[in-house]
């Protein structure tokens, strides 16, 4: 949970909505969530039984700015503010799958990378990188946050 509120601190009042990008267990996007009760997170999760988890943590939690989405990334088609990629697949193809989902201007990938990523030279051309290292967790990776120019 330590680890994915990072990504909380990256959104900021002007963000309405997000995608949680192969939520899993609902990492990062529950944590999100409960600390932004004014966005609208869609939990994406391919999964049916993970995304019937999901269902269940969100009315259990009574998250009413959560929903869920049990189909894949490729399908999604309404753009958000923001996009989480935690352990969803490599930053390359991170990307490419938020990228089509992005607002513009503002639109932004918080990608959760690994402790060797060279996230800047994995970047593709033309995208503004920020990485932020995490200075709680030691095995943590830096967060990534990449916006269309
Ligand atoms: C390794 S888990 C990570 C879960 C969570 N984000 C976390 O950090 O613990 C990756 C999840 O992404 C889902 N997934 C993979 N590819 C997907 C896709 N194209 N669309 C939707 N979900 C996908 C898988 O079903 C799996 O639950």
């Amino acid at each position: 949970m330590l680890d994915c509120l990072r990504a909380a601190a990256v959104v900021g009042p002007r963000d309405r909505d997000a995608y949680d990008l192969g939520s899993g267990a609902g990492l990062p996007g529950v944590i999100v969530a409960v600390a932004w009760p004014e966005l609208l997170v869609t939990l994406v999760e391919s999964r049916r039984r993970r995304a019937s988890f999901l269902e269940l943590v969100v009315d259990r939690l009574g998250l009413g700015n959560v929903r869920v989405e049990a189909v894949r990334v490729e399908d999604l088609a309404e753009p958000v503010d923001v996009c989480f990629a935690r352990a969803f697949a490599p930053l390359e193809r991170s990307w490419r799958a938020s990228e089509p989902l992005l607002r513009s201007p503002g639109g932004r990938l918080v990608y959760f990378a690994g402790r060797s990523a060279q996230a800047r030279a994995q970047a593709p051309p033309g995208v503004l990188v920020e990485v932020r290292a995490a200075p709680m967790l030691a095995s943590s990776g830096p967060l990534v946050i990449m916006a269309k120019q």
